[in-house]
């Protein structure tokens, strides 16, 4: 929740760098090795809240649409450089992070299992689980998605 405390300020800073600024540095300082290595792959991990944010999570959904469009244009500049740039976008998934909310998540193996078929299939953008069906109803009704995403799942 956004708060007048200053710690808020000192977790803002800290999470837009763990989840943005870093993997924008990182790709910028890995580019030269990669493009050099014939054959390289940066997968960057957003998240389905993307689509539609949640209200308890203004930075960290934030942080998530700004790694997702840097992903994509990421992707637009290294068409033909040989770095192919996917995307994970998780749903719930039963980790540490997650501990002690939300029901029917995702095993951890089972977003592996899911997004290794789709590496192999040179699929860029890989939605697990639930997040496919947000993504459908995002296009179809983006004020319904919003309403489903508001409070959390
Ligand atoms: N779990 C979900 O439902 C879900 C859904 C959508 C997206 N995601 C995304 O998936 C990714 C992995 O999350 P997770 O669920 O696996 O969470 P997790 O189990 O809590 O793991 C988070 C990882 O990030 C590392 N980390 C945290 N802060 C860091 C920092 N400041 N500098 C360097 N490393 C840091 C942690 O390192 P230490 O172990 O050393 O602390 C840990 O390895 C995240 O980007 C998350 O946003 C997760």
């Amino acid at each position: 929740m956004l708060s007048e405390e200053p710690d808020f300020i000192t977790m803002a800073d800290e999470e837009i760098a763990t989840n943005f600024t870093t993997p924008v540095k990182l790709s910028v300082l890995l580019l030269p090795f990669l493009k050099n290595n014939g054959n390289s792959a940066i997968v960057n991990v957003s998240s389905g809240l993307f689509i539609a944010p949640k209200k308890s999570a203004p930075v960290y959904c934030a942080t998530k649409a700004a790694l997702h469009s840097f992903t994509k244009t990421l992707r637009y500049q290294l068409e033909n450089a040989n770095v192919k740039v996917f995307e994970i976008i998780p749903s719930l998934i039963d980790t540490p992070m997650t501990h002690g909310r939300g029901k029917s998540k995702m095993l951890p193996e089972e977003l592996v299992d899911e997004f290794w078929q789709n590496f192999k299939n040179n699929k860029l953008e890989s939605y697990i689980g639930k997040t496919k069906l947000l993504k459908l109803i995002d296009r179809v009704s983006p004020r319904l998605a919003c309403r489903i995403m508001k409070n959390g799942l």
